[in-house]
């Protein structure tokens, strides 16, 4: 058993993540039991050199990205039309807020200066073409300049399929997509699509808060066990289960700051299993 173990860290040797805490091992006693904590998960902060920028940090995902960023202590600016939040807590203070718009000029792109990874919350609903310039052609802009200027890692807001209502909400599906294939372009290796349904948590619409978790949170209990029905063409989708905006942020600032998280769409239920990871 214990010769097995020693195989795969061997093996491990050439992944340059783990190079530090394997070539650490006394590899050449071979038949002492190894200690299994090799394999777990080690939080290490990040160094203070990581700084994440959050395309639409004042929105209500972002807003609560940029928090769990903080609270991992990375360096943290967003960026949006309004260039500010109207959250009234301590951790606003600590976000470097840029204002500038995606759509507009070219200004904005100074946010990116010392960036290491971007995660975007930009999107929004209206017309069909209102829809698709927003979630579409905002954030492939976003992800050309991105890329332009070498930032690291790009992690994407994105969308779950919604059936029937893809064909209602053309514009927002369109964007949303054109978007991800971007991504796939410009970052090959270092992109993640986030596709949550609906996302609740508390929403602050001008002065008041909408407690969305009243619904979401029985509706996501219920429908997590529902993956099977959720295949049904056209209608499976709207019972795509909703997620809990804090869930949403710690995988997205994960994605966006672990070397190691794979590249690619995280659905729903991954969103779920991921966020239930410490
Ligand atoms: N909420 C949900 O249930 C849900 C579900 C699935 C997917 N999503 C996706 O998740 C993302 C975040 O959703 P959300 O509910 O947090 O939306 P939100 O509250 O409306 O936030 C959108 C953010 O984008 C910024 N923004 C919009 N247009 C911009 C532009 N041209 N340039 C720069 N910034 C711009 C907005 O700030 P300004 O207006 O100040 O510019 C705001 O900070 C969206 O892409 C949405 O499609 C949301």
């Amino acid at each position: 058993m214990s010769r097995v173990i020693h195989s795969r860290l061997t093996l491990s040797r050439y992944s340059s993540t783990w190079r530090g805490r394997c070539l650490s091992t006394e590899s050449s006693k071979i038949d002492e039991p190894l200690k299994l904590e090799e394999a777990e998960t080690v939080h290490v902060p990040p160094p203070p050199s990581e700084k994440l920028l959050v395309l639409g940090g004042s929105g209500f995902v972002g807003s609560h990205i940029c928090k769990e960023a903080l609270n991992r202590g990375l360096s943290v600016a967003s960026l949006s039309r309004s260039g500010n939040s109207s959250i009234q807590e301590p951790w606003v203070n600590k976000v470097q807020w840029h204002q500038g718009d995606l759509l507009s000029g070219s200004s904005w792109k100074e946010a990116l200066n010392g960036v290491t990874s971007i995660v975007s919350c930009v999107g929004g609903f209206g017309s069909n073409s209102y829809m698709y310039k927003i979630n579409g052609t905002a954030n492939i802009t976003a992800i050309r300049a991105a890329a332009e200027k070498k930032v690291k890692r790009f992690v994407f807001v994105s969308a779950a399929d919604c059936g029937v209502i893809n064909y209602i909400l053309q514009g927002y599906y369109d964007g949303k997509r054109a978007a991800e294939t971007e991504l796939f372009v410009r970052y090959p290796y270092g992109h993640v699509i986030l596709r949550p349904g609906f996302i609740y948590g508390n929403r602050r619409v001008g002065n008041m808060e909408l407690p969305l978790g009243v619904i979401g949170s029985p509706l996501e209990t219920v429908l997590q066990h529902a993956k099977p029905l959720s295949q049904v063409p056209l209608v499976g989708p709207l019972l795509t289960p909703p997620v809990n905006v804090t869930a949403v942020a710690k995988v997205a600032v994960r994605a966006a700051t672990d070397p190691v998280f794979p590249p690619g769409i995280v659905d729903v239920h991954g969103l779920l299993r991921y966020s239930q990871q410490k």
